[in-house]
C-alpha cells in the first residue's frame, strides 16, 4: 500500500504580517500539513524565525506541524520546538556529528522524528538511522531560501531512498522548488509528502485552493502512471 499523498505548504512564503490567519486559510484551502522552516543564519545562510512564532500560530489549525530545523547545533533547542507545538521535528544529517542522539531526543520528547539530507548527500547515508525515524526529507534545493529551482538529480536520490525505506512505516518528503510541473515526476520517484512554498502561496489567498489542488492532481497523476 502506498503511503497517503500529502501536500505541506511551507510558511516561509506566507504573509508574515498576518501569519496565523494566512496559515489557517491555507489549511482551509485543503493543504494537509504545515511545513515550518526554521533557519539560523549559521547552518544555512538565512534567518527565519524560532519557537515563539510556532507557538503563536499553533491555534490557527489542528493539522500536523512539520518542523524542519535548519540549525546547528540543534539538540539544545529541541525541547523548545516540541513545547511550541511541533508534531514532527526533522533535523539535518549534516548539522552535527551525533544524529542518533538528536533523533533519540526528539522521540523522547514524544514527537515524531525526521532526518533530512541536502541534495549533495547520498541516500545511503541515512541507512544507519532508518529505524529511528518517522520521516525522511530529501531536500531538492540547497536549504536557506524559498523560490529556488528543483535540482533534478534529487529524483534519483528519491528513488534510492524509496527502495531503502522498503516496507517501513516512513514518510518520504521532498522540499524545494516543487511545482505542478514536476510534482508528477517527484511522486513517481516515491515521495509521498510534497512541501511547496512559492507554488502553494502564489497569488494570495484567493488562489490557495487551486494551487494545492494543482500540485496534488499532478502528483496523483505521476503516482498512477
Ligand atoms: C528551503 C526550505 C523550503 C522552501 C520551499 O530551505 O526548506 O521549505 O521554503 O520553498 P519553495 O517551494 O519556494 O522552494
Ligand atoms: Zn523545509
Amino acid at each position: 500500500m502506498p503511503r497517503p499523498l500529502l501536500i505541506a505548504p511551507s510558511i516561509l512564503s506566507a504573509d508574515f504580517a498576518d501569519l496565523g490567519a494566512d496559515v489557517g486559510a491555507m489549511m482551509e484551502a485543503g493543504a494537509d500539513w504545515v511545513h515550518i522552516d526554521v533557519m539560523d543564519g549559521h547552518f544555512v545562510p538565512n534567518i527565519s524565525f524560532g519557537a515563539p512564532i510556532i507557538k503563536a500560530i499553533r491555534k490557527a489549525t489542528p493539522k500536523m506541524f512539520d518542523t524542519h530545523l535548519m540549525i546547528a547545533p540543534v539538540d539544545a533547542y529541541l525541547k523548545d520546538f516540541a513545547d511550541a507545538g511541533s508534531d514532527l521535528i526533522s533535523v539535518h544529517l549534516e548539522a552535527g556529528p551525533h544524529i542518533h542522539r538528536s533523533l533519540q531526543a526528539i522521540r523522547a520528547l514524544g514527537k515524531k522524528s525526521g532526518v533530512v539530507i541536502c541534495p549533495g548527500t547520498p541516500a545511503s547515508h541515512v541507512k544507519p538511522v532508518l529505524d529511528m525515524v518517522d520521516l525522511v526529507l530529501c531536500m531538492s534545493v540547497n536549504p536557506g531560501f524559498g523560490g529556488q529551482s528543483f535540482i533534478p538529480s534529487v529524483l534519483e536520490t528519491l528513488r534510492e531512498m524509496h527502495a531503502l525505506i522498503g516496507e517501513r512505516p516512513i514518510d518520504l518528503e521532498v522540499d524545494g522548488g516543487v511545482t505542478p510541473a514536476n510534482a508528477g515526476a517527484i511522486a513517481a520517484a516515491g515521495a509521498n509528502v510534497l512541501v511547496a512554498g512559492s507554488a502553494a502561496f502564489k497569488g494570495g489567498r484567493g488562489f490557495y485552493a487551486e494551487n494545492v489542488r494543482a500540485i496534488r492532481a499532478a502528483a496523483e497523476a505521476g503516482r498512477a502512471a
